[in-house]
């Protein structure tokens, strides 16, 4: 499997190094023989929309998934930061959770925008893809914790930009396990390093935590970026361009390209201090 960035996130004691692959914005569309004409021509459409080098998404996923499986050793996880369906439909939902229960690799996923519907087919409340997507999102989309013994991977669903009173005091419980988080996130944290960038392609919109965010958002920005945090590393999607830059001083903040265009990152969990600069 080619990777297009590998990355290293340093731990403090960990007895073994882990490995873990970052994908996000899969944008397929799928379509079942029983669903209705119009269903499989809109996700013809799409399929073509999001056609790049005449690969379309859901070859490109089906691809990644059986690389994966041929890695040794395995990774340990791969995180899917959304966007991974194009549209809120449960011919979609249904493909996902076969393929993925389907792996011998764990795969931990939170919502993108494009699954809670948001896009399309205008579902205001981006909670409706929940039932659909739970088998496939630690029975809970909203906000998981998988925990790793000497780390924890935390999932939260920003992807409408929002944070609930739930999802905030869910996380601030987590802050205060003590043990380091990798964080996973549809929509990245606005931070100095992106949102230059960020404002020139899209806007505000593609950023949590931004000025014109809601109270719950900022706070929620505010927990992560904090000293106390434990936070140690943030993983997004969402932008359909890739970004690393911190969120915090000597804390990074990682965003992946779609999964149609190619990308993979490779994340390297580590205490060892090998290569590094005094
Ligand atoms: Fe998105």
């Amino acid at each position: 499997m080619n990777y297009t960035e590998d990355v290293v996130v340093r731990l403090p004691g960990l007895a073994r190094s882990y490995t873990f692959l970052h994908i996000s914005d899969a944008h397929i569309a799928y379509a079942r023989d029983c669903d209705s004409d119009a269903e499989k021509e809109f996700a013809a459409k799409q399929t073509e929309r999001w056609k790049l080098h005449a690969v379309a998404p859901i070859d490109a996923f089906t691809s990644f998934l059986s690389d994966a499986e041929t890695l040794s050793p395995k990774p340990d996880a791969v995180f899917m930061a959304g966007d991974c369906t194009d549209y809120y439909s449960e011919s979609n939902a249904i493909f996902m959770q076969k393929m993925l229960q389907k792996q011998s690799i764990e795969y931990l996923y939170v919502p993108g925008n494009h699954e809670g519907g948001s896009y399309t087919s205008h579902i205001p409340d981006i909670r409706a893809c929940y039932p659909l997507y739970a088998a496939v999102m630690q029975n809970a989309p909203a906000f998981w914790v998988r925990d790793f013994g000497a780390f924890l991977v935390v999932g939260v669903d920003d992807s409408d930009r929002n944070i609930t009173d739930g999802q905030l005091c869910k996380m601030q419980r987590v802050t205060e396990d003590g043990r380091p988080i990798l964080l996973l996130l549809h929509i990245p944290l606005c931070t100095p390093a992106n949102r230059e960038q960020i404002m020139q392609v899209w806007g505000p919109s593609f950023m949590l935590g931004a000025e014109d965010s809601t109270k719950n958002a900022q706070r929620f920005s505010e927990l992560v970026k904090a000293e106390n945090s434990h936070v140690a590393a943030i993983f997004a999607g969402h932008l359909h361009f890739a970004h690393t830059g911190e969120f915090a001083p000597g804390r990074m903040q990682y965003v992946s390209a779609p999964l149609f265009s190619g990308f993979i990152r490779h994340i390297t969990v580590t205490s060892d201090m090998a290569g590094t600069e005094d």
